[in-house]
């Protein structure tokens, strides 16, 4: 590891730093593989017969991993009619999963050593699947035994919690899904590309306006002992890595729900003071999210709310809204995520906890 990228130039722990370096990793990342006019360049690491005749597709991933694989599901089930599921890496190899020849298994892991993914992918493998993989290392033993490997260019992470790594597994996600809807439909959102160059600067923009705003909202976190993190369709992945990155550096017990189903049961623990975090950025989801939300600060729910349109009135459904810059509605995570790993980080500093080192994690985990 390269000593000048591993000190923390300035910045009181790794994980700010590597919040912060977060535009520059997407940038990396999408470097080389689009071009002036958003024409995509990934023939050179993706074969397009990988990609083609697919009967399914598997995302296999742990932690943050398997939540950059919703993402991808979503995506995947917005450009194609392929069908798509996502498993927990410790769990395919005891499952049925149909895998075989025209199987694509997209096997996510930064450190491309964690051995339960390492299992997975050879399971998958030794059914015939094909096995892309997309990682942080150059080499790593995921990498090796891959049929096919798209790197992310996040650049070394140090801190146990994932931020940068999972942003740039996003961007190859967004370019990985528009190239399979490309080779299999003869075209592909161009929009959404034209976008992704753009979220680096509205990351920037996201941490130069909220991060203040963040650093005193923790202390509302500060003795909290549960918080709730709700979101629909894709914020519902947002959610689940949200509430992780605040689990993992503040101990506090974070439950991630898909905003739908706060009246199906977990109603009844919103009481007064309750902690929720609230997504809501998908545009036909918004009106839904806002109704459930009315329903829980009446039972006296304390609720951060990060959604994307401005004209919407939040005023009964929140009472903080933090608004991301506008942007493409598949992108949005890349903007919430950030908000949240930034909540996640001054919440844990203002508890005392060992922000880069939390208790009983390591950085990759080489046990099954
Ligand atoms: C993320 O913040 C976690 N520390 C953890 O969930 C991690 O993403 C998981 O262990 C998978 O690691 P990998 O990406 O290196 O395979």
């Amino acid at each position: 590891m390269c000593e000048i990228q591993t000190k923390k130039q300035g910045y009181e722990h790794f994980m700010l730093k590597e919040i912060y370096e977060q535009p520059k990793a997407i940038t990396d990342t999408i470097a080389g593989r689009v071009g002036a006019n958003n024409e995509l360049d990934l023939t050179g690491e993706i074969p397009k017969n990988m990609v083609k005749n697919l009967e399914n597709i598997i995302f296999i991933g742990c932690g943050t991993a398997y939540h950059a694989s919703l993402f991808g599901k979503h995506l995947l089930e917005e450009y194609t009619d392929i069908y798509v599921s996502v498993e927990f890496a410790s769990e395919y190899p005891y499952k049925k999963v149909r895998t075989n020849e025209r199987t694509l298994v997209i096997v996510i892991s930064q450190s491309g050593e964690t051995a339960d993914t390492l299992s997975a992918m050879r399971a998958a493998a030794a059914k015939g699947g094909k096995i892309l993989a997309i990682t942080n290392v150059v080499g790593s033993t995921i990498a090796r035994e891959a049929d096919a490997v798209m790197y992310t260019h996040a650049g070394p992470e140090v801190a146990v919690a994932s931020t940068k790594a999972y942003v740039c597994q996003l961007t190859c996600l967004c370019l990985l899904a528009a190239y399979i809807q490309e080779q299999n439909y003869g075209r592909f959102d161009q929009d959404m590309i034209k976008e992704l160059k753009l979220i680096p600067e509205k990351i920037n923009q996201t941490l130069a306006v909220y991060e203040g705003t963040l650093e005193s909202y923790a202390n509302r976190f500060r003795d909290a002992g549960d918080a709730f993190f709700l979101g629909r369709g894709l914020d519902y992945a947002s959610a689940m890595e949200g509430q992780l990155k605040l689990k993992e550096t503040t101990y506090i017990h974070g439950e991630a729900l898909a905003g739908g189903e706060l009246r199906h049961g977990p109603m009844a623990l919103i009481e007064p003071d309750v902690l929720v975090v609230a997504l809501a950025t998908q545009p036909e989801l918004v009106d839904k999210m806002v109704s459930v939300l009315k329903e829980a600060k009446t039972r006296g729910a304390d609720i951060l709310l990060l959604a994307m349109d401005k004209e919407k009135d939040y005023s009964e459904a929140a009472d903080k809204v933090l608004l991301i810059p506008e942007t493409h509605p598949l992108l949005a995570p890349m903007l919430t995520v950030v908000l949240m790993q930034t909540l996640a980080y001054y919440t844990a500093k203002v508890r005392g906890c060992d922000v880069d080192k939390p208790r009983n994690l390591v950085k990759s985990v080489t046990v099954e």
